[in-house]
């Protein structure tokens, strides 16, 4: 697949503020994918409307999720950041590779029955074709790497099976176009691995997530510094001192994730923050975590909430964003109407 050239595409939902889970699992990833890789980072708004969404919450998210990829590091200037919704080829694709997916496919994806619940009748139809829309994100860049969370790894095979079945179904309207054997690359995923997951603050053995109804078990990139300190002195631990090197941490999950998280904030192995603490208690490293968390954290909510106090310069970020990826994305569904048989003007 030499003929597609190295291009990293991701997005996420601006369904809630982000947490220090996305930052340290996801996104401080992203950041430095911008030294290695041309870069296109997405707010996925079409996403999130496959699930009831209040449309002035939803308006703000959008803003605010754009404000956290910037503060966190993601440079406008030198990777396409955009709101999905602002580029309408997204939704033209994801129809074409609606035709293209099968029902069996479709109906294998956990996401889908893990999100629609019992209820599955009265999900929307778009939770059910949500990953063709993904598909069509990554496709419409014919992205080559993707990097998310383990819980997308099934997306991505799907995202794979559609691009082949494309590439097969269409094959000789492909080669008369000029494109050879295939139109679509077959994205790689990079797995954001175990190593960088950050897990509750009341539970070790459960992911932080927006969705925890205790907002004691995250850290959000907007919380000032009182509340992080109050959430990390109130976060659960075990009775026992640190141990000395980090196979101690074994089955001791917030014990654990604590280190984890300090690790990751200094950019340091479990290993290394363990030889400086090992047989200290929890009251002595919490307050060393609190500090680094801070200090991290800090600077970001800062920088969010410069941005977010002028909405009309993000807006206009997203819209400059959103032209460089339209002029990408026009050039493939022009291709794609060709190859697809559509009559063109
Ligand atoms: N489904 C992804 C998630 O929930 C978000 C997403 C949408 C995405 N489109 C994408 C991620 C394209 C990577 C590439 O995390």
């Amino acid at each position: 697949m030499t003929q597609f050239k190295d291009l990293v595409f991701s997005g996420m939902q601006p369904t809630h503020s982000l947490h220090l889970g996305n930052y340290l699992g996801a996104m401080v990833n992203w950041v430095r994918m911008q030294d290695t890789h041309a870069c296109i980072y997405c707010v996925v708004d079409l996403h999130a409307i496959t699930m009831p969404q209040d449309p002035k919450a939803l308006a703000r998210n959008i803003r605010e999720v754009a404000a956290a990829y910037i503060a966190c590091g993601i440079d406008p200037q030198r990777s396409i950041l955009f709101n999905q919704s602002r580029v309408h080829q997204h939704a033209e694709l994801a129809w074409v590779f609606n035709c293209v997916a099968r029902m069996g496919w479709m109906s294998r994806m956990t996401q889908f029955k893990e999100k629609a619940g019992k209820d599955r009748e009265n999900a929307s139809v778009g939770l059910f074709v949500y990953p063709t829309l993904m598909a069509a994100d990554i496709l419409l860049y014919r992205a080559t790497a993707v990097p998310v969370g383990e819980d997308q790894k099934q997306h991505l095979e799907l995202t794979r099976d559609i691009a082949q079945k494309f590439n097969n179904d269409f094959a000789d309207t492909i080669a008369e176009a000029g494109f050879g054997e295939a139109f679509f690359p077959l994205p790689e995923p990079m797995i954001q691995g175990p190593a960088t997951r950050v897990m509750s603050l009341r539970d070790g053995t459960k992911k932080m997530s927006k969705s925890d109804p205790s907002d004691y078990s995250r850290i959000n990139l907007t919380d000032d510094a009182d509340a992080i300190a109050q959430k990390v002195r109130k976060a659960k631990t075990d009775p026992e001192p640190l141990p000395s090197e980090a196979a101690g941490l074994s089955g001791r999950p917030e014990a654990d994730n604590l280190v984890g998280i300090y690790a990751a904030l200094k950019d340091v192995s479990r290993d290394a923050v363990l030889a400086e603490f090992g047989g200290a208690n929890f009251s002595t490293f919490k307050a060393a975590l609190v500090d680094v968390a801070v200090e991290k954290v800090a600077p970001i909510t800062a920088e969010m909430r410069r941005l977010t106090a002028d909405p009309g310069h993000i807006d206009a970020i997203l819209a400059s964003g959103a032209e460089k990826a339209s002029v990408m994305a026009e050039e493939t569904m022009k291709a794609v109407k060709e190859i697809v048989g559509f009559a063109r003007a």
